[in-house]
């Protein structure tokens, strides 16, 4: 009795305990935190975040990039890069002069941050790359995304192909010529069909891939020797598609929305980095250590390659820390902004 009870306690104060240790080290000086999403997700993707920053009085501003979250553009409004970050940058231009921002983007929005710290240095007391991609100036912004995530993928010695589904990736479809999920799976039954019949693949899916691989399950069990879901979406005959969602799954799957695939060259453009202005301003990233699409090889890579001034990492973290720890995250952004502050 004694005991549980006081296991119980102990339980409560580790719960709390988190929470007290990010209490304990916000300053009396308040920040300005500035939140860029990852492609397809919005604002909305740091909700937790902003929750805690607000809560402890910080100032909080989450971006919606052009045709992401409530932003009122299309996808096919947005044909170049630069259209797709000018929220960011019409947001950096319209501060004070004297204000210091905290600017923090995740994965692809590591590509916006850079952008904004190469046109505002002076804006930015620090730029905080939360699994992200963190070009360089010796790191080529094009290198960076495809031959080397295509490099560690081939590096596991598989014949592996990776396909892009309907509108997606090098797809030539357009996302309003697919209304329907069968046509945006379309690319995947294909392939299946075209494979010889003695030839049996292991497929892989990761989150929303994993009903474009149930489905091709259900259509080629013959042809698949083994099928891998990745942190994906796995329906099956008990279970329904609906009850496997957790609550964020829930959330994210209802506020996606499709976006516009920018060529190499108009990415590569748009990201020039100079020494003077990139390079003058301070640098922070944060490992995501289980995360499966920027894995952490490929991020201590990015580091290794173009190191910043701080890094952190949160141990069991997915790639979308902002959601499954988050106070593990706002802890190591309010430590960072205090120390570069
Ligand atoms: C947050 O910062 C913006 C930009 O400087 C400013 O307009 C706004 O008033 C600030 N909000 C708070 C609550 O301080
Ligand atoms: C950047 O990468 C692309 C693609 O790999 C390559 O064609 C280009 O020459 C590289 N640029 C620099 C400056 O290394
Ligand atoms: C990989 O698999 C595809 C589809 O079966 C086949 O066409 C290709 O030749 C294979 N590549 C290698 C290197 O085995």
């Amino acid at each position: 009795m004694e005991k549980s009870k006081f296991l119980t306690s102990l339980v409560v104060v580790m719960l709390v305990l988190p929470y007290a240790n990010a209490t304990l080290s916000i300053p009396k000086a308040k920040k300005h935190f500035v939140l860029v999403h990852r492609p397809c997700h919005g604002a909305w993707s740091w909700y937790k975040i902003v929750a805690l920053m607000r809560s402890s009085g910080h100032n909080v501003t989450a971006i919606d990039l052009a045709a992401s979250g409530i932003n009122p553009m299309q996808a096919l409004e947005v044909p170049h890069f630069s259209d797709y970050l000018s929220p960011l940058m019409e947001f950096m231009a319209s501060l004070p002069a004297h204000e210091k921002v905290v600017l923090v983007g995740h994965e692809f929005g590591g590509f916006a941050i850079s952008k904004a710290m190469e046109s505002f240095p002076e804006k930015i007391s620090v730029a905080v790359f939360v699994t992200a991609l963190m070009p360089g100036l010796t790191l080529n912004a094009t290198a960076t995304l495809y031959t080397e995530i295509v490099a560690l993928i081939r590096s596991s010695g598989h014949n592996v192909t990776s396909l892009d589904l309907g509108a997606s990736g090098i797809n030539k479809k357009q996302v309003l010529e697919i209304p329907y999920l069968s046509d945006y799976f379309s690319p995947l039954m294909e392939f299946m069909a075209s494979l010889p019949s003695y030839e049996k693949v292991t497929l892989v899916g990761q989150s929303l891939g994993g009903f474009a691989i149930s489905k091709a399950m259900e259509s080629f069990p013959e042809k698949i020797s083994v099928a891998i879901f990745v942190n994906a979406l796995m329906p099956g005959p008990i279970l329904d598609a609906a009850t496997v969602f957790n609550e964020d799954w829930a959330l994210a799957t209802t506020l996606v929305r499709p976006i516009y695939f920018f060529s190499l060259n108009d990415v590569s453009k748009e990201i020039v980095l100079s020494n003077k202005k990139y390079g003058s301003v301070r640098r922070a990233y944060i490992v995501a250590a289980e995360d499966k699409v920027l894995k952490k090889e490929f991020q201590q890579l990015m580091i290794e390659k173009n190191p910043p001034d701080e890094v952190k990492e949160i141990s069991g973290s997915d790639h979308m820390p902002m959601m499954s720890k988050p106070l593990q995250l706002f802890t190591h952004l309010t430590r960072i902004a205090n120390k570069y502050s």
